[in-house]
């Protein structure tokens, strides 16, 4: 499905709202909170240099109320990104235990952006304890322990569904075996707790074990979540592509994301039928925002992934080595990677780096 869903995306040679007669595509850029503006300037500059065929086309997403009280995302973001239904977004502020529902959930609801693809990879002068890892985790993005549904039964007892539905389970695994394919990977694990949640993640399970029987040429296997974590950590190289519900997603998205050099090297795209929305998933850090010192690789590789969904492969490969030169370099990293450099630096590093 994930071919399919690029080619409903972007479909060859269409004009229409989302595409010009140039081939130049609008984009709706979210910039959001705390270092999200920096690190946006920051990949405009970078794709601006590289002649990148893309407009921006930039909404805030800060919770407004809507007419029944309830806060939400503003309308002109959602227009903006029904028109051009590609966006790119830096990180947004959660209230914590209390307040309105997380706008990052918002969104991907909205959009119904199903799967959730983060690929961990390890890169040259990022020193982790890993070597070689490789794999992409992904996470069914709509339902699950994210579903939202929680109440109080009485005084002190509180009660939080867990939704696990047979249509969300089937999407996901099969732009799971879909993704393997397309991308020649060899390997899905399903990662579930079906000897516990039997019921639930029985049902998640299923589906992907249908899934499995249509892709033949992909290597299946299914494991559970504790047992991956162990052999994960153990040996990376074990797995390839995981596919699993969405707090698993969560949970196993950053532990991947640790072995490779963290949050702030990760890239990550929402899909959905109509639309994706690639974004930076580590936080706004509120500490460094302003002072340039924030950095902008988690973002630029979220844009990067962005490029090849749009097809836009050598615009993508021509960012890329240009961005994998300057960490190899290692001289103008920014703090977070035990560097001295500004976000201002790394960014002209890596425009000095475009051929
Ligand atoms: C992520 C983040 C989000 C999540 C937060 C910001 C709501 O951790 O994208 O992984 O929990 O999904
Ligand atoms: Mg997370």
């Amino acid at each position: 499905m994930a071919a399919r869903i690029i080619r409903k995306i972007v479909p060859a040679g269409r004009s229409g709202a989302a595409q010009y007669s140039t081939g130049v595509r609008k984009v709706t850029l979210i910039p959001g909170h705390g270092i999200g503006p920096e690190i946006t300037v920051a990949v405009q500059k970078i794709f601006e240099a590289a002649k990148v065929p893309i407009e921006w086309d930039e909404v805030d997403v800060t919770a407004v109320r809507g007419p029944d009280g309830k806060f939400g995302i503003p309308q002109k973001a959602i227009d903006s990104v029904n028109a051009n239904k590609i966006g790119l977004k830096g990180p947004l502020m959660t209230p914590v235990g209390k307040g309105y529902r997380s706008l990052n959930l918002a969104l991907r609801k909205e959009f119904d952006l199903y799967a959730n693809v983060r690929p961990c990879k390890s890169l040259d002068g990022i020193k982790t304890l890993y070597d070689n890892v490789d794999v992409v985790t992904i996470r069914e993005n709509t339902e699950g322990e994210y579903s939202g549904i929680e109440h109080e039964i009485v005084d002190g007892v509180v009660q939080s569904i867990k939704l696990i539905t047979e249509e969300a389970s089937k999407r996901v695994a099969e732009f799971a075996f879909q993704f393997a394919q397309d991308n020649k990977r060899k390997k899905v694990t399903a990662v579930h707790k079906a000897n516990i949640m039997r019921m639930s993640d029985g049902l998640f399970l299923r589906c992907c074990r249908d899934l499995a029987t249509k892709y033949p040429g992909v290597t299946f296997e299914e494991r559970y979540l504790d047992t991956v974590c162990l052999n994960m950590v153990q040996d990376p190289s074990k797995f390839d592509v995981l596919v699993m519900p969405n707090l698993y997603g969560d949970i196993m998205s950053d532990m991947c994301s640790g072995l490779v050099g963290g949050l702030g090297l990760t890239p990550s795209g929402n899909i959905g039928k109509n639309g994706a929305l690639f974004e930076s998933v580590h936080g706004t850090a509120p500490d460094i925002a302003g002072k340039d010192m924030a950095n902008p690789t988690a973002l630029l590789l979220s844009a990067i992934m962005m490029l090849r969904h749009l097809q836009l492969n050598d615009h993508a490969d021509r960012v890329q080595n240009a961005c994998y030169e300057v960490l190899r370099e290692g001289k103008s990293l920014t703090g977070d990677l035990g560097g001295t450099g500004k976000c201002s630096e790394y960014t002209a590093a890596i425009i000095s780096k475009l051929n």
